[in-house]
C-alpha cells in the first residue's frame, strides 16, 4: 500500500511542501498517493546545497561511504514487499517482475558498496627521455563534483540507483528529477538515504513539471548530467547541457537473431520473455526478430502459439504477465503504429487490440521498412519477425537501424559469436539469448541514437570521477 502523500527531498530532508503531483495506479486508473512537487526556487537551493557537500563528500573516507551503500542495501531487503508493490502499482508493473526489479536495486547498492573501497589510482614511470630522469607520476580519481540525475518511468528503482549508488561510491553530491508518472519508487530511495550520514546537501530528490526542471540540464555548478529516457528528449538536453558531462541512455529498436542450429525451445521462452516481459516497456525490449529461414515456419508458430498463452490483467495478481502500459495515451501511439505496419502491407499474425492502456502482446510480420512499427522505438508489447538465409546478410539488417543499444544472436556457432560480436554496432552483443539481458555490474550504454557512454558501477563511476594527476621529481646528483 502507498502512503497517502509522499515528500520531496531537499538537501537530505523530506518536505511536506504541497501535495501537487497525482500519481496513478496504471492498471486501475485511480489517483494512489500525492506527491510534493518541487518548483525552479526548490531546484536552485538544492544545486546550491549540492556544490556545498562536495567538499566534505569527497573527504568522507570511502569505507563510510560504503556503510551508506550497506545500509541501503539491508533497509531495501527489509522493505522488500513494500517497494515491489509501490512498483506495481506506480508503473503498472506485473508483481513479479516489480520484485525482480527490487532484487536488482540491492544488487546495484550492494556492487556499488563493493566498488566503492576499489577506487584506486596508478603509479607512471615517466622516465621516456633524458628530459624526463628522476620524474615520477602518480594518478588518482577524484569526484567530479555536484551531478544532474533524470530518470525514467520504466524501471523506477532501478534506473534511479544506477545514478545515486555510483555517485555515493564515488563521492559526488546529486540532485534527482525521478519521472513525474512514477516518483515514488526514487523518493523510497531517498527516504532510506535520509537515515544515513550523508553530509547536508548529497542528496535532493525532487518531482518536477519538466517545464520546470530546465535547471537540470542548464545549471553550470553541475559537472555532470546523466540523463536516462527518450532519444528525442536526450540529444535535446545534450545540445542545452553546456560545459558539463553528458551520459545519454537512451532507447532502441533491439534485434535478435535465431540461427539455423539454435535450441528453439529455449530460444522462443527467452524472446517471449524479451519481446513481452514489462509490456515490453524496456529500452533493450526484442523488438525486430530475425529467424533463419530454416526454421523460421517452426519459430513463428511456437512463438505465436505461446504469445496467445500470456495472461494479461492486474499486475497485483501473481500469474499476471501482461499489464497496462504506462498511459492509454502510450498504449494509443503504439496501437496506430501497428495500424500502420498493417495497412502498409504487414501481417498480424496475434495480438494487435487495445483496451484503454493495455495493449495486447503482439507478433507481426512482412512488415515493410519505413513503418514505425520497425524503424522506431516501439517501447511496448511489439514484435516483427523476418527470415533470413545468410549471415553477414543478417548482421547488415541488425545493422540497419539508426539505434545500437544491446543485440541477441541465438547460435552454437563460436565463429558467428565472434563475428557478430565484430560487426555490430551496438554497446553489447548478447551470445545465446535476448538483448533484453542485462546484470547490473556490465557495461551498459549504447552507440548512434541509443546514447552516449556506459552504466554499469564501474563505468559510472568512472565518469563520476576525473583523473588527477602528481608529479615529484628526485633531483639527480
Ligand atoms: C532500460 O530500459 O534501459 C534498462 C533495461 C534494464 O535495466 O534491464
Amino acid at each position: 500500500m502507498l502512503r497517502e502523500t509522499y515528500p520531496y527531498y531537499l538537501a537530505n530532508k523530506a518536505v511536506f511542501a504541497n501535495a501537487d503531483l497525482a500519481v496513478t495506479d496504471k492498471y486501475s486508473g485511480e489517483v494512489a498517493t500525492r506527491v510534493a512537487m518541487a518548483d525552479t526556487g526548490v531546484i536552485d537551493s538544492a544545486i546550491e546545497w549540492a556544490v556545498r557537500a562536495e567538499k566534505p563528500l569527497a573527504a568522507m573516507p570511502p569505507y563510510e561511504r560504503q556503510a551508506v551503500l550497506n545500509h541501503c542495501v539491508q533497509r531495501f531487503q527489509e522493505r522488500f514487499e513494500e517497494l515491489a508493490e509501490a512498483l506495481c502499482i506506480e508503473a503498472g508493473k506485473p508483481i513479479k517482475d516489480a520484485r525482480g526489479e527490487v532484487s536488482r536495486l540491492i544488487d546495484t547498492f550492494r556492487v556499488a558498496a563493493e566498488e566503492s573501497v576499489r577506487i584506486d589510482g596508478e603509479v607512471l614511470n615517466l622516465e621516456i627521455s633524458a628530459r624526463a630522469r628522476g620524474y615520477r607520476g602518480f594518478v588518482k580519481r577524484v569526484p567530479v563534483g555536484a551531478c544532474s540525475f533524470i530518470s525514467p518511468f520504466n524501471f523506477p528503482l532501478n534506473l534511479a540507483a544506477h545514478k545515486v549508488a555510483p555517485a555515493i561510491a564515488a563521492g559526488c553530491p546529486f540532485v534527482l528529477k525521478p519521472a513525474s508518472r512514477t516518483p515514488i519508487g526514487a523518493l523510497i530511495i531517498a527516504e532510506v538515504l535520509a537515515e544515513t550520514d550523508l553530509p547536508k546537501g548529497a542528496f535532493s530528490v525532487l518531482p518536477c513539471h519538466r517545464e520546470g526542471a530546465d535547471l537540470f540540464t542548464v545549471d553550470d555548478r553541475f559537472k555532470l548530467l546523466s540523463f536516462t529516457g527518450s532519444p528525442a528528449v536526450g540529444w535535446d538536453l545534450k545540445a542545452r547541457a553546456g560545459r558539463k558531462k553528458v551520459v545519454l541512455e537512451l532507447g532502441g529498436n533491439a534485434a535478435c537473431v535465431v540461427d539455423a542450429d539454435a535450441d528453439l525451445d529455449d530460444a522462443v521462452e527467452r524472446l517471449i520473455f524479451g519481446a513481452f516481459y514489462q509490456s515490453g516497456q524496456s529500452c533493450i525490449g526484442v523488438q525486430r526478430i530475425f529467424g533463419h529461414a530454416a526454421i523460421y515456419d517452426e519459430l513463428k508458430q511456437r512463438l505465436v502459439e505461446r504469445t496467445k498463452q500470456l495472461k494479461k490483467g492486474d499486475p497485483k495478481e501473481e500469474e499476471t504477465f501482461i499489464g497496462p502500459m504506462i498511459s492509454e495515451g502510450e498504449a494509443t501511439r503504439l496501437h496506430n503504429w501497428i495500424k500502420e505496419g498493417v495497412e502498409k502491407g504487414g501481417t498480424l499474425l496475434c495480438g494487435g487490440n487495445r483496451d484503454g492502456a493495455m495493449l495486447d502482446p503482439t507478433l507481426m510480420e512482412g512488415v515493410p521498412k519505413g513503418c514505425a512499427v520497425v524503424e522506431e522505438e516501439a517501447f511496448g508489447p511489439v514484435a516483427v519477425l523476418a527470415p533470413f538465409e545468410d549471415f553477414d546478410a543478417v548482421l547488415a539488417q541488425v545493422n540497419d537501424s539508426a539505434f545500437g543499444l544491446q543485440a541477441g544472436i541465438f547460435t552454437r556457432d563460436l565463429y558467428k559469436a565472434q563475428q557478430a560480436w565484430d560487426e555490430l554496432h551496438v554497446g553489447g552483443v548478447i551470445i545465446g539469448d535476448v538483448p533484453s539481458w542485462r546484470v547490473d555490474n556490465m557495461p551498459y550504454g549504447g552507440v548512434k541514437d541509443s546514447g552516449l557512454g556506459r552504466e554499469g558501477i564501474r563505468w559510472a563511476i568512472a565518469d563520476m570521477t576525473e583523473e588527477r594527476l602528481m608529479v615529484i621529481r628526485t633531483p639527480q646528483t
